[in-house]
């Protein structure tokens, strides 16, 4: 995994909890004291440790944990990877660029062997994104963070859900990404029509 997603862990316990308990987490994850790099890759194994960790240490169950990193490390990437984002884009269109645009830039342009996740964007409507993700790693709540990120990127109010999930059988994440215009009936309406309405949806549709 790029090292970016360490700094940026590191950056997330530092700045929600203190310095100490970043110390603390490494310790529990088995890597006390390590200093982690943006231009290295580590073991996809130390992550999950670290995580491990900080749930145990924090107390926040994991889900919520891995989101609320997703959504603080957006500005992260984005200050590293600003070469691929156009400032004009708003966060759908930003969303619509993810998978071409910087995921495929990092499978290829580095002398690292990244693998960022397979995702697909959908434009549903203009308030309304729908992003699958399908990974390994199954870090769908990292997925939803992200997204919720790049609505703050934007000053969007999104509201971010999961309609389909890995972690409870479906092939699969699908998660949507709806602006305060839009219901999350009207975006699972759509979302049906567009997609035939094939599988049962994980998510409640209120
Ligand atoms: C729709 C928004 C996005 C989603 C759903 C998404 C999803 C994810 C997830 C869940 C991971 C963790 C690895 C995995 O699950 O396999 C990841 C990795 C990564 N993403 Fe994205 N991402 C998004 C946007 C972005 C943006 C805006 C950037 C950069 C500006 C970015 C750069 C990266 C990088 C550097 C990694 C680490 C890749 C690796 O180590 O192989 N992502 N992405």
């Amino acid at each position: 995994m790029h090292g970016i997603i360490f700094v940026g862990l590191k950056e997330f316990v530092v700045d929600t909890y203190d310095r100490p308990t970043w110390d603390r987490i490494r310790e529990g994850g088995g890597v006390e004291g390590k200093r982690y790099t943006p231009v290295a890759s580590y073991p996809d194994a130390e992550l999950l440790a670290l995580v491990e960790a900080a749930v145990e240490i924090s107390g926040v169950e994991e889900p919520r944990l891995l989101r609320s990193f997703g959504r603080y490390v957006v500005p992260t990437l984005v200050d590293m990877y600003g070469v691929y984002i156009d400032e004009s884009w708003t966060w759908l269109e930003l969303i619509e660029n993810v998978e071409e645009t910087i995921h495929q830039a990092l499978r290829t342009g580095d002398s690292l062997a990244y693998e960022p996740p397979a995702i697909a964007a959908t434009r549903i409507d203009d308030g309304v994104a729908l992003v699958t993700y399908g990974s390994a790693r199954e870090l769908c709540d990292v997925a939803i963070g992200l997204v919720e990120g790049i609505g703050d990127y934007d000053d969007e109010s999104l509201e971010v859900y999961e309609r389909r999930c890995m972690h409870e059988g479906a092939s699969q994440c699908e998660i949507v990404a709806v602006d305060s215009t839009t219901t999350r009936r009207r975006a699972n309406r759509l979302i049906d029509r567009e997609t035939d309405g094939n599988e049962t949806s994980a998510g409640s549709n209120h």
